[in-house]
């Protein structure tokens, strides 16, 4: 995706395929195999998941409409897009701005994560990840994330690599690619679930899944599990706004959102079931953060024939997942530094990526160099990620259903959203705007005060 000038006419999605699979795209990223397992096993399971499902579908998703709906209505980045919708006065463009500052940190960790798929690349060529042994495969990561050499220039390589990308303008070919490997790694998740449901203690990591301890649940953990249904819908900071920008007038928004929702629910599932058998089976420690997926995978393939080869395709497969929610994630600075500014994309591309090597370090080093640098209690890697999924993002969500719900109005939000009447959802739109007016804003800031023990 790419605009010229602010005034050009912009580039749309060309197809309603089209803009399915983009906007999945951005969804999915690697927040599926990595953040929604890992998390889950370090909250204690099915209680955390019912949690997401419930933020997920009564906060995340009027969000994501409302969101989607703006930006096409707008058709600009986030901040021209609030300052063309909104009356003079109220700065409401500052939903833009704080969603630029939620993209880079957001991108200073993700990309680390980017970097150790790719790292993961040559480990599953060589073979030297390829065991079922909690100790073989926790060396291999903590050798990785523990030399600070190492985690920087995996990092600086993915940088470089998305930047590349963006500079030679072929991120529309890599948008291409992305939709035609996206279905194979989802055939590849199947057998993972096959294999992993015929382990000795499948059981034990389903019940885990699927079967709810509310003990274990606090008010930041559902902070938490509320921040995970933004972050995995990429809403609260203008993602889908700008996807919006170029959706095309006749696509069905609320049909597009709820079938982006469901699936991505159902590829974080298949996850899990993937995941949760073998962590228990092979005696893994749920609870084991961000490096579980990258522990816990090789172990399921060292179970299969072939298992080397689909494990190389599955890594590969993933650094394919994970260019195209950087590419996104990337496409909110740009836009806004391209149009406010009027600084070309390739001049945006590059001070973006800089300020994202310097911010993005940080979090390399967490594992290292910066190991005892905490702020707030906090490693850069795990503050980065709390400011953004847990304070950045649910402002921007209150804001937006604030936005949307008293400013814009009930008509503008059915004409936008029904296609000027074309579609005949206007009782599900009045919902909508309950939900976006009083509900889902109420909602967010109960669990925001609570979750940050504000009152
Ligand atoms: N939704 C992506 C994931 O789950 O991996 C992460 C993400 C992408 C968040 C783009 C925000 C965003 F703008």
């Amino acid at each position: 995706m790419s605009d010229s000038a602010p005034t050009a006419k912009r580039d749309g999605f060309t197809s309603s395929f089209g803009v399915l699979a983009a906007t999945l795209g951005s969804a999915v990223g690697l927040g599926n195999i990595w953040k929604v397992p890992y998390m889950t096993g370090a909250n204690g399971g099915a209680g955390f998941l019912l949690v997401y499902l419930l933020a997920t579908l009564l906060i995340a998703l009027p969000v994501m409409m409302a969101e989607i709906a703006m930006g096409r209505e707008a058709k600009a980045n986030p901040i021209t897009a609030l300052q063309r919708l909104a009356p003079r006065g109220l700065p409401w463009w500052l939903i833009g701005a704080f969603g630029m500052l939620a993209a880079f940190l957001i991108m200073s960790f993700y990309s680390e994560v980017v970097a150790w798929v790719f790292a993961y690349i040559v480990k599953a060529i060589d073979g030297s990840i390829l065991s079922s042994d909690p100790a073989v495969t926790g060396a291999a990561f903590g050798q990785l994330i523990s030399d600070p050499l190492q985690s920087l220039l995996w990092q600086w390589f993915v940088l470089v690599f998305i930047g590349g990308i963006l500079l030679l303008g072929v991120a529309k070919g890599i948008e291409a690619v992305t939709k035609k490997l996206m279905p194979l790694l989802f055939v590849l998740l199947l057998v993972l679930c096959a294999v992993s449901l015929s382990l000795d203690k499948a059981a034990e990591g389903l019940r885990f899944l699927f079967q709810p301890d509310f003990s274990k649940l606090s008010a930041s953990v559902v902070l938490m599990a509320m921040g995970l249904a933004f972050f995995k819908l990429s809403i609260g900071m203008g993602t889908m706004m700008t996807y919006g920008s170029y959706f095309r007038d006749e696509q069905n928004i609320p049909a597009t959102t709820v079938r982006v929702m469901t699936a991505d629910l159902f590829i974080s599932m298949l996850a899990g079931i993937a995941i949760f058998p073998a962590v228990f089976t092979f005696g893994f420690e749920p609870a084991a953060g961000p490096s579980l997926v990258f522990i816990t995978i090789p172990a399921v393939f060292a179970q299969i024939p072939m298992g080397h080869l689909l494990m190389v395709l599955f890594f590969v497969l993933t650094a394919v997942a994970a260019t195209g929610a950087m590419l996104s994630l990337l496409e909110v600075p740009v836009a806004i530094i391209h149009e406010r500014f009027g600084l070309t994309r390739r001049k945006a591309t590059l001070i973006s990526l800089l300020i994202l090597a310097l911010a993005g370090s940080t979090c390399a080093l967490t594992n290292s160099t910066l190991a005892e640098f905490k702020l707030f209690g906090m490693t850069m890697f795990d503050l980065f990620d709390f400011l953004s999924s847990n304070l950045l993002l649910p402002l921007g969500g209150i804001l937006i259903c604030l936005f949307a719900g008293w400013v814009w109005g009930e008509e503008r939000l059915l004409q936008a959203l029904s296609n000027r009447g074309t579609l005949a959802n206007q009782r599900l739109v009045g919902i909508l705007f309950l939900l976006l007016r009083f509900v889902t804003p109420a909602l967010i800031l109960v669990v925001m005060l609570k979750g940050l023990a504000l009152f």
